[in-house]
């Protein structure tokens, strides 16, 4: 199978909500993805198999130095091929190619071998409040 990746990559809203429904196991939502990312974050890669879209992860940012990987996605029947690892290299290529010196990210326990062992992120402290 041949996964391509793209760094802010041209998606559309209806395909970003399938997918996130899909990978997250909701009703599919009518999100305007497109408006999101291009106002608030710094880029965010596409993951397609020929021209669909089978993996996203997007990059927030503080106008600085730092960002952060948020909604990382992978259609739930391509899994474990190692296109949610792939995704977040791009995310820290991209991250890294626009001056930033930090990549957060926060999840649940269950995806620690995912983020920690996987991506390459080091374990920290962090805080989170919900709202
Ligand atoms: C998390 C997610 C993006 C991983 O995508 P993926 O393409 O399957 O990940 P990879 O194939 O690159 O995984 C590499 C390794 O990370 C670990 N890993 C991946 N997904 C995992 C999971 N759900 N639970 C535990 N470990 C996981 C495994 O060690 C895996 O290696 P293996 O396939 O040999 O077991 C995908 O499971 C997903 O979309 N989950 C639902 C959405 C979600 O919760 N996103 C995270 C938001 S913080």
């Amino acid at each position: 199978m041949n996964v391509t990746y793209e760094w802010r990559g041209a998606f559309g809203n209806s395909d970003l909500n399938r997918l996130h429904a899909d990978a997250f196991e909701h009703q599919v939502l009518d999100d305007d993805w497109l408006a999101q990312v291009a106002r608030h974050s710094l880029g965010w890669v596409c993951a397609f198999s020929d021209s669909e879209l089978v993996g996203f992860v997007n990059v927030a940012w503080d106008g600085g130095v730092h960002a952060f990987v948020l909604d990382t996605m992978v259609a739930t029947n391509l899994r474990h091929r190692g296109i949610g690892r792939r995704l977040v290299e791009e995310a820290v290529s991209g991250a890294r190619s626009a001056n930033c010196e930090w990549l957060h990210v926060d999840f649940d326990g269950h995806l620690r071998d995912f983020y920690l062992d996987s991506c390459g992120f080091v374990e920290a402290d962090a805080g989170l409040i919900e709202l």
